[in-house]
């Protein structure tokens, strides 16, 4: 296992090769950032932003917590998104869930994380209301599948809802919203429902995406579903 000091060993390795690359890179990107997304995913180490699109750094406004949620109440996503609407004028705000998420799974197989299961609780809610058909998965596994993809769906709802972003539609401001889910196992976004443009069409497109993924796992078979981590 490496320590800090093996990382600043990369640090300077990084940096150098950047310069070599491109002599006016860091003081280009030291004037201003002017990133046209934001990302809003988990926390998950194995689900790097950038890394994942193939983003330089300067490219992409990031957000990241456990599960990808939007809480109307978290000041801290708000501010990111407040941030990145407003002053920065990104133009496409991704909502990024992954299979095999340890907290989403952890939800839909009932078991405890400690603290963050308060956090999870905004899981849970969106379990409960979709309690019916989750009942009806095969596995835990295809159960935390399905919850991610729901999940991913619920927060494109509550982004839209946001005051951030209904002041921005109703201003004129061009920006989309669109889910999309990560597999693990194969490296791979995939949409999750259709993206949002305006103030109006979220909810259509919220039915939308739920009818699409219930119709796709009733078509079967269901996503490659993957353990998450314990
Ligand atoms: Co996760």
């Amino acid at each position: 296992m490496s320590g800090l000091h093996q990382l600043l060993e990369n640090n300077r390795a990084w940096a150098a090769s950047r310069v070599a690359d491109d002599p006016e890179f860091f003081t280009r990107l030291a004037g201003q950032q002017s990133p046209r997304y934001l990302w809003i995913g988990c926390s998950d180490s194995r689900v790097p932003a950038n890394q994942i699109v193939g983003l330089q750094p300067g490219e992409v406004f990031v957000h990241r917590n456990v599960a990808n949620l939007v809480v109307h109440s978290d000041l801290n996503c708000l501010s990111v998104l407040q941030y990145a609407v407003e002053v920065l004028n990104v133009e496409t705000i991704m909502v990024v869930g992954h299979y095999g998420c340890g907290g989403v799974q952890a939800v839909a197989e009932r078991r405890s994380t400690g603290l963050a299961d308060n956090w999870l609780r905004h899981i849970e809610d969106i379990a409960n209301k979709h309690a019916a058909w989750l009942a009806t998965a095969i596995s835990d596994e295809a159960r935390g599948a399905r919850l991610s993809e729901l999940n991913v769906i619920e927060q494109v709802a509550n982004l839209c809802r946001t005051t951030i972003l209904r002041r921005a539609w109703h201003r004129g401001q061009r920006i989309e919203v669109s889910g999309l889910i990560y597999g693990l196992q194969d490296g791979l976004l995939r949409r999750v429902g259709v993206s949002v443009g305006d103030g109006q069409s979220w909810q259509q497109a919220y039915e939308a995406a739920l009818q699409a993924l219930k119709q796709r796992v009733a078509d079967g078979p269901e996503r490659p579903t993957e353990a998450g981590p314990r």
